[in-house]
C-alpha cells in the first residue's frame, strides 16, 4: 500500500477504515464525475453497491470527495486525503486534486482493486493516515510517436489511464513524421489518403530492403475528439505535435509542392534524416501550415502545440531558389538563420490564436521568439542554461540519455532514469522556474506491438513519474525499489506487459 510516486507529505495515524457494503460516496464537487469513476474503480473489484449521494447526506462509513477552498495553497493540483476508521476525504482546491486524491486512494487499496471483476476474499481495508500531496513540476509529460507505428485508439485510451494512475498530465502526441501523417486534415485529404500508408518497414539495422508489410493508420477528427474528451476527464493535456520543418516527408509525399525541389516522394519505409524537408521560401507553405494548426486548435485546447523543429538538414534550402530568395529579402545571415524565421512565424501564428508554440531544442537559436517553450533532449545544455538565465525561456526537460524510452535497458537503466534530475546545475531558484517540468519520450521505430510498447515504457515511465512529482528531497531509488513491486502487481492486473525489476535494472548493484 505505497504510493508511487511518493506524496509529499504522509502521516500515518491507529486504526483502519473498511470499504463495507454499508459505505457510500458523498460529494459536494460540481460534477458527479469524480464520484462516479470512484464508484466504477472501486465497484467492480469489491462488488459493493457503493451509492454515490449528494454530500449533505451522511453515513457511518462514507468516502468523502470535497472542495475546500482553505486548501488553495496546495496549488491546483494539490490534495489532501484523510484516512480515519469511520470515513474517507479527499479535499482538494479544485477537481484535479479531487482526480489525484482518488489516484492515491487507489494504491492505498490491496492490489486486487485494480481487477474488474469481483475478488472474494480480499479485505478491503486501508490504515489510517493524513496525505497532504502536491507535485514538484507543472509538466509531467509522456511522449508517444505514433508516426513511425501506428497504435490506435485502444493503445492510446490505456496510455491515457496508465498516466492517470502516475499522476502525469501532458500527453505528448506525436502525430506527423517522415514514416506516416496520422491525423486527419479536412482540408487537406491526401494528407491522410497517401500520407498515413507506407509500403513496408525497415528490417533491422541493415540499408536494405523494406519488409515489403504496408503499415498505415490515422486518427478521424471524431476520434481524436473523443480522445481529447476522454484525456481531459483525467486532467490529462493532449499536446499535438505537427513536425515541421522537418521530419515531413509523409507529408511532401501527399504534397510535394511544399518541397523545394518538387517531389515526387514516398512515405519512408527507413528510419533517420531525410533531406526533403517543408520549403522555407514558398508562401504556400505557411498558407498550408497555418490551415493545418487551425484545424489542430479547434481539435487541441491545449495551450501549447508542439511544432517539432529538431533534425531539419538545411541542404535543400541552401540550394533552392525560393529559399535563398527568402533569406536574401529578410536580411538573413543564412539557412540556420531561416529555421528561426520559420519558427517565429508559426509561433506569432499561435500567440495570435492565444497558444504557444513549444519545439525541440534546435529551435533555440539566437533571435527566437520570446515565448516559443524548448524542449531539451540533446546537445546545446550551455546554451539552454544562458537562455534560461538570460531569457527566462520557459522549458521541458528530457534529456535524451536519461528520459528515452526507445533506449534500451542496458543504456538507461530505471535507476539512471530515476535519478535524472531535471533543473540544470547553476540555476538559481528563480531561474529553475523557468523548467515547466519533465518528459519521456517513447520513439517507436522498433516499437511495432503493444507489447513493445509496455515492456519499453514500464517501469521507466514509473520512476519518471515520480521525478515530475516527488519532492526532490524525498526522492530515494531503494525506496522506489522496495516500493516498486507492488505496483508493478497493479500493472499486471491492468494488462500491462512491462519489463520486470531485473529486467529494468540489468547491471544489478543493489541487493
Ligand atoms: C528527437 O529525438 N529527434 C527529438
Ligand atoms: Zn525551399
Amino acid at each position: 500500500m505505497d504510493i508511487i510516486p511518493l506524496p509529499f507529505q504522509v502521516k500515518p495515524s491507529p486504526g483502519e477504515f473498511r470499504l463495507t457494503a454499508e459505505t457510500v460516496i458523498l460529494t459536494d464537487l460540481p460534477n458527479r464525475w469524480n464520484a462516479d469513476y470512484l464508484q466504477s474503480l472501486l465497484a467492480a473489484p469489491t462488488g459493493l453497491p457503493l451509492p454515490v449521494r449528494l454530500s449533505d447526506q451522511s453515513g457511518t462509513n462514507f468516502i468523502r470527495l470535497h472542495l475546500d477552498s482553505g486548501l488553495e495553497s496546495l496549488g491546483p493540483e494539490g490534495y489532501r486525503l484523510t484516512v480515519s476508521p469511520q470515513s474517507v476525504t479527499l479535499a482538494a482546491p479544485a477537481a484535479a486534486g479531487v482526480f489525484y486524491a482518488i489516484q492515491s486512494l487507489r494504491q492505498l487499496l490491496p492490489v486486487e482493486v485494480e481487477e474488474r471483476l469481483p475478488v472474494s476474499g480480499v479485505d478491503w481495508h486501508i490504515g489510517c493516515l493524513e496525505i497532504t500531496d502536491r507535485p514538484r513540476f507543472a509538466w509531467r509529460g509522456f511522449m508517444l510517436d505514433e508516426g513511425r507505428h501506428f497504435q490506435g485508439r485502444e493503445t492510446v485510451l490505456q496510455t491515457l489511464d496508465l498516466m492517470a494512475l502516475q499522476k502525469l498530465n501532458v500527453f505528448h502526441w506525436h502525430l506527423t513524421e517522415d514514416q506516416g501523417w496520422r491525423i486527419e486534415i479536412r482540408k487537406y485529404p491526401r494528407l491522410t489518403q497517401v500520407g498515413s500508408h507506407r509500403l513496408g518497414t525497415r528490417k533491422g539495422f541493415t540499408n536494405g530492403k523494406h519488409d515489403g508489410v504496408p503499415h498505415g493508420g490515422f486518427y478521424t477528427q471524431a476520434e481524436i475528439r473523443e480522445i481529447v474528451a476522454y484525456a481531459a476527464e483525467r486532467h490529462i493535456t493532449i499536446v499535438p505535435e505537427i513536425e515541421m520543418p522537418g521530419h515531413a516527408v509523409a507529408a511532401l509525399a501527399a504534397y510535394p509542392e511544399l518541397s523545394c525541389t518538387g517531389g515526387p516522394f514516398q512515405v519512408a519505409t527507413h528510419f533517420g534524416i531525410f533531406p526533403d524537408i517543408f520549403c522555407a521560401g514558398k508562401e504556400a507553405v505557411f498558407s498550408f501550415l497555418e490551415d493545418v494548426l487551425d484545424e489542430v486548435l479547434e481539435l487541441f485546447p491545449s495551450p501549447y502545440i508542439h511544432i517539432g523543429g529538431d533534425e531539419a538538414p538545411k541542404k535543400r534550402w541552401k540550394d533552392c531558389p525560393d529559399c535563398q530568395r527568402r533569406i536574401r529579402e529578410v536580411g538573413l545571415k543564412d539557412a540556420h538563420a531561416l529555421q528561426v524565421y520559420f519558427t517565429n512565424r508559426i509561433a506569432a501564428y499561435l500567440d495570435s490564436k492565444g497558444r504557444h508554440a513549444i519545439g525541440w531544442n534546435e529551435i533555440l537559436e539566437e533571435g527566437l521568439a520570446r515565448g516559443a517553450v524548448v524542449q531539451f533532449w540533446a546537445r546545446g545544455r550551455k546554451k539552454l542554461v544562458k537562455a534560461i538565465r538570460s531569457d527566462a525561456r520557459p522549458t521541458v526537460m528530457s534529456y535524451c540519455f536519461y528520459t528515452y524510452l526507445d533506449y534500451a535497458y542496458k543504456l538507461i537503466p530505471l535507476r539512471r532514469i530515476y535519478r535524472y534530475e531535471p533543473v540544470p546545475n547553476g540555476l538559481n531558484a528563480q531561474a529553475a522556474a523557468s523548467i515547466l517540468g519533465v518528459e519521456s519520450p517513447l520513439w517507436t521505430e522498433w516499437v511495432p506491438t503493444r507489447a513493445r510498447l509496455d515492456y519499453q515504457a514500464y517501469p521507466r515511465l514509473t520512476a519518471l513519474a515520480e521525478t515530475g512529482w516527488t519532492p526532490k528531497d524525498r526522492k530515494d531509488l531503494r525506496d522506489f525499489h522496495r516500493r516498486l513491486p507492488e505496483f508493478l502487481s497493479r500493472l499486471d492486473r491492468l494488462g500491462v506487459h512491462h519489463a520486470t525489476l531485473e529486467e529494468a535494472e540489468p547491471l544489478r548493484i543493489l541487493k
